[in-house]
């Protein structure tokens, strides 16, 4: 099973919104990420609209060919309108506080159990795929298949902050939790901090990786490449596996 390439487009948008106009164009980035082999597209609305703002969610609907992934806290109720009205591929449910930099952990799936067993069922009956970010730990892949959720993304921080001392240490819980995600039949996405160092690694070793949405690393290495190299290099680390 070739593991999907999803591009998470939020520094694109950071990047225009620094000077108010409409350069770079979000839309046309996303389109061209898709001509160029994206498999996905990735937006991660957050309240302060700092970066992809909620009309850019809606705009970008339309046009996207490829699997559309919106992250987010379905805590916001703008957030949850969003979703619901634009109805998106997946829906990806991150448990990130206001004004957070970055998603910085995954969901206690044991202690929010009944809630987001009660969201995931309303996204679920709109006909949007389920994922919830979690850390690579068993209680909490037990928590997530709990919730009905259709995927989980693991949380690749630490695997990523490990790999230059000690790869192997730092992949070992990320196939337990994979293997265990694969008996309780949960997809599996990753995501955060993979790059092009770490990427073909974690791929290689992760059973059924279905997806993973990269961001900072990939935009980065697109101010030295060029996005459409940049795409490429990371397919290739992806097909290689
Ligand atoms: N997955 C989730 C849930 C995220 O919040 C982010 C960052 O917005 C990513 C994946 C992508 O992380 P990165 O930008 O480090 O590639």
């Amino acid at each position: 099973m070739a593991t999907k390439l999803s591009v998470n487009i939020n520094k694109i948008a950071t990047l225009r919104n620094a000077r108010g106009g409409n350069i770079p164009n979000l839309l046309t980035f996303a389109l061209d990420c898709e001509r160029y082999g994206a498999q996905g597209i990735t937006v991660h609305p957050r309240p302060d609209e700092r970066h992809v703002r909620y009309k850019d969610v809606e705009d970008l609907k339309p046009l996207l060919t490829t699997e559309f992934n919106v992250e987010g806290n379905p805590k916001e109720k703008k957030f949850m309108d969003l979703v619901m009205k634009i109805k998106p591929a997946q829906v990806t449910l991150v448990p990130d506080a206001l004004g957070q930099i970055t998603s910085n952990h995954g969901w206690n799936t044991v202690t929010h159990k009944d809630y987001l067993k009660d969201i995931i069922s309303q996204f679920k009956d709109a006909g949007i795929r389920t994922s919830i970010f979690v850390d690579a730990d068993i209680k909490m892949l037990e928590g997530a298949k709990e919730t009905n959720t259709d995927r989980i993304e693991l949380y690749t921080e630490s695997y990523a902050k490990q790999y230059p001392s000690n790869k192997e240490k730092a992949i070992h819980p990320f196939i337990i939790a994979a293997n265990k995600a694969l008996q309780l039949n949960l997809g599996i996405n990753a995501g955060h901090d993979l790059n092009l160092q770490n990427l073909h690694y974690f791929s290689k070793h992760i059973p059924g990786l279905e997806e993973v949405s990269i961001g900072h690393a990939l935009i980065s290495d697109a101010i030295y490449f060029g996005i459409e190299n940049a795409i490429q290099l990371y397919l290739r680390q992806l097909k290689n596996s």
